[in-house]
């Protein structure tokens, strides 16, 4: 049986599968070295990143959910400088394209990283977590209003020559209109969702039981508002859409594809299994040689739809 092409263009960077890690849940891709083989990945992306070392939020930060889990971890991360010194190194040694997920409170903290990390040759892209509070506007996440949104990749992509992926926060009324602002300004692919808003209280002590009292949700339980908002943008712009929520398996990155997506990113299902990965490339491949298609372009978008 022939083996089917499942390489992907994500925007002008190649991937040869179009199975990735979700920032935040794969460290810096050393810690999974010996779990599984790096190189055979669609590519990773890497913790997310500020451009000064961050402790994160007090614990308890991390609370298991039915069929998911709430986080509050703060965006804790080495800072710029440490990240160049202590995790490039390892990194460059990697034959998948690896990116960084930039993140900060102002437009210029997100400048400044997308200036600095565009003279790391290693990197082959960065990823634009826009899910953070503007604390210039009051703490409004910048990816929850068009026009911050537009105005943050403005900013990076006009300090970064290279590959631009902006992730999207679903904690928004109309999903298409901030996929569209942020197209609009210049990002090379979109990637959603980021984790949804959410809280647990524990009913015996009545306190919430992260110590950030709200966190984010992650895992199966957010799969279908993922799919449903891919499906949404990948109509709407006319880049790459990246799908990620709650992929435990190879049907769930399946799901993801056929609704538009051209690539996945695998996160909560790496702490459950740390091969999700390998076994979705796998199941990817299978799917197709047992559906007679040659290559995984055949899939994208595919969705019957009345
Ligand atoms: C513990 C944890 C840490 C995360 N850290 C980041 C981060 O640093 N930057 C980011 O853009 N997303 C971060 N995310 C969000 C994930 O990358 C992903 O978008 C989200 O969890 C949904 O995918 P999943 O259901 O497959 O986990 C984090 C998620 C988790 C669970």
């Amino acid at each position: 049986m022939t083996t089917p092409d499942l390489s992907v263009d994500i925007g002008g960077l190649q991937l040869q599968n179009p199975v990735m890690t979700a920032s935040g849940t794969f460290g810096y891709a050393m810690e999974f070295k010996s779990l599984i083989d790096l190189d055979r990945l669609g590519g990773a992306i890497v913790k997310g990143l500020s451009l000064e070392p961050t402790k994160g939020n007090p614990p308890p930060r991390i609370v298991e959910t039915d069929c998911g889990m709430l986080n509050a971890i703060g965006l804790e991360n080495v800072g710029l400088d440490a990240f160049i010194q202590k995790k490039v190194p390892f990194l460059s040694k990697l034959k998948i394209p690896v990116l960084a997920n930039i993140y900060g409170h102002t437009v210029e903290a997100y400048a400044r990283l997308a200036e600095q990390l565009d003279e790391v040759a290693a990197l082959a892209g960065i990823e634009v977590n826009i899910s953070c509070p503007n604390v210039k506007q009051g703490g409004v996440a910048f990816g929850t209003d068009a026009r911050m949104a537009h105005q943050v990749v403005q900013a990076v992509r006009r300090n970064y020559s290279g590959y631009v992926l902006v992730k999207l926060s679903p904690n928004v009324t109309d999903i298409t209109q901030i996929a569209k602002s942020v197209e609009d300004a210049g990002a090379d692919g979109i990637s959603l969702i980021n984790t949804l808003t959410g809280m647990a209280i524990d009913i015996h002590s009545r306190r919430p039981k992260i110590a950030n009292i709200t966190g984010g949700l992650s895992g199966p339980a957010i799969r279908p508002v993922a799919v449903r908002m891919v499906w949404q943008v990948a109509q709407a712009v006319n880049v790459p859409v990246i799908g990620i929520g709650g992929i435990m398996c190879t049907e769930d990155a399946l799901e993801f594809i056929i609704a538009g997506a051209t690539a996945v990113q695998v996160g909560t299902a790496n702490f459950v299994n740390p091969r999700t990965t390998i076994e979705v490339i796998e199941g990817i491949t299978s799917y197709l040689q047992t559906h007679g298609m040659v290559s995984i372009k055949e899939l994208i978008g595919t969705v019957r739809t009345p």
